[in-house]
């Protein structure tokens, strides 16, 4: 059987990592995968992860299962953390929490909680997107469409035109939306406009599932969490996958949740009731080392204060980068080129880089970003920033 398979190309992002790792130059710069790096150029484990989990090596006393919602600490802990600590959906019981491996973990449960329970829907996508968007919602064979995000042409945020689109998406569909720091571009919505695609959301009826992937990353993070809650005050039903990979550092522990908003208690017992079925035939239970450490950072004030002057620490570092790359490509003649990647939030910006030149980029320099264009911020850093901008400036006058 082995013979007849088909052999598949490398991962547009996950398969850079592998490229860039083989990569001899010792000039090399990894603006692929979305991980934090700081000056050093080293993903560290948070100050607050390491005490918690010294306190969890102390704590600990089973590794028994922590059934398939997850351990009901981090629940307690993340939902307020994600909608507020005042939320009236929280106060009216129409919440519900699964614990997820992942962001990623997180959106396949939507997508089959949707194949499962509305297979007539459809899921409507920013374009562009986060590419494993695309594979999860097929692997759960639920079919997408797309509404414009950002003009292709001036690589500027197309609101006018996205609202356009939101108006034509069948009544009752889902709508994906990123609620901070867009990934890929780093485009983000104001309030008004968010005002806006509420109202559409409101009258077509559609359900939104929030990505909530970068909580702190953009503006700070209450402020990241303003569209989350706004939705969650004006719709009925509301779905979010949040994520701890990146806020936490977190990533390789698999930490992430799927959360649902019914129009009230009952109907989110039942919600409830089919995620327990969905997680079961997936995965059974989520891994449990995670969402402790999250668990012991929010239920403590010391630690979460830490954790907090810490995610700060990295969305400041990640602004400044964005300023400073702006600067150091002023002597090039290309500051206003580039200048929408001071204006963009998050890890990522959509660079406007051609696919030709971003592959000119990693043959000649060594500096792998996804094709697209969309360069990870927290990649480079004082060192290697000048080798970057030259080679920009290079790239940009030959292509
Ligand atoms: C990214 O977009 O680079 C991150 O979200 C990591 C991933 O899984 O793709």
């Amino acid at each position: 059987m082995f013979a007849q398979v088909e052999r598949l190309p490398a991962d547009p992002i996950l398969g850079l990592t592998e490229a860039f790792n083989k990569d001899t130059n010792p000039n090399k710069i990894d603006l692929g995968v979305g991980v934090y790096r700081n000056a050093e150029g080293i993903t560290p484990i948070m100050r607050a992860v390491k005490k918690a989990e010294a306190q969890l090596l102390e704590q600990e006393t089973t590794k028994a299962y922590i059934g398939s919602h997850g351990d009901p600490l981090f629940a307690q802990h993340l939902l307020p953390l994600v909608l507020g600590a005042n939320s009236p959906a929280l106060d009216a019981q129409r919440a519900t929490l699964t614990q997820a491996p992942g962001g990623t973990g997180a959106l396949r449960l939507a997508a089959d909680f949707i194949k499962k329970t509305a297979p007539e829907k459809k899921v409507w996508i920013s374009n562009p997107t986060w590419p494993n968007h695309y594979a999860i919602f097929k692997a759960a064979g639920v079919e997408k469409g797309n509404y414009a995000y950002v003009d292709a042409k001036s690589n500027e945020l197309d609101f006018p035109a996205m609202l356009a689109d939101l108006k034509e998406i069948p009544q009752g569909d889902v709508v994906l939306l990123h609620a901070c720091c867009h990934n890929p571009t780093g485009f983000d919505l104001d309030q008004e406009q968010w005002k806006q695609v509420a109202e559409v959301l409101q009258e077509r009826e559609l359900l939104p599932l929030i990505d909530f992937a970068y909580q702190g990353f953009g503006q700070g993070l209450e402020e990241d969490a303003w569209a989350v809650r706004f939705l969650a005050e004006k719709l009925p039903e509301v779905m979010i996958t949040a994520s701890c990979s990146k806020n936490f550092g977190l990533y390789r522990e698999r930490t992430g949740a799927f959360i649902a908003l019914a129009a009230n208690r009952e109907d989110m017992e039942k919600v409830r009731s089919q995620l327990a079925v969905v997680a079961r035939s997936n995965y059974s239970n989520p891994p449990a080392h995670g969402s402790a450490l999250v668990g012991i950072i929010l239920g403590s004030q010391e630690l979460k204060s830490l954790w907090q002057e810490e995610v700060t620490e990295m969305r400041e570092r990640i602004n400044n980068l964005r300023q400073e790359f702006v600067q150091a490509l002023e002597p090039f003649g290309l500051a206003d080129k580039f200048a929408c990647v001071a204006q963009q939030r998050g890890m990522f910006s959509y660079s406007g880089l051609k696919p030709e030149e971003v592959e000119q980029l990693q043959k000649e320099f060594g500096i792998y970003m996804v094709k697209t264009g969309r360069m990870n911020i927290a990649g480079y850093n004082q060192d290697n920033l000048q080798y970057l901008c030259k080679a920009i400036a290079s790239v940009c006058k030959t292509s």
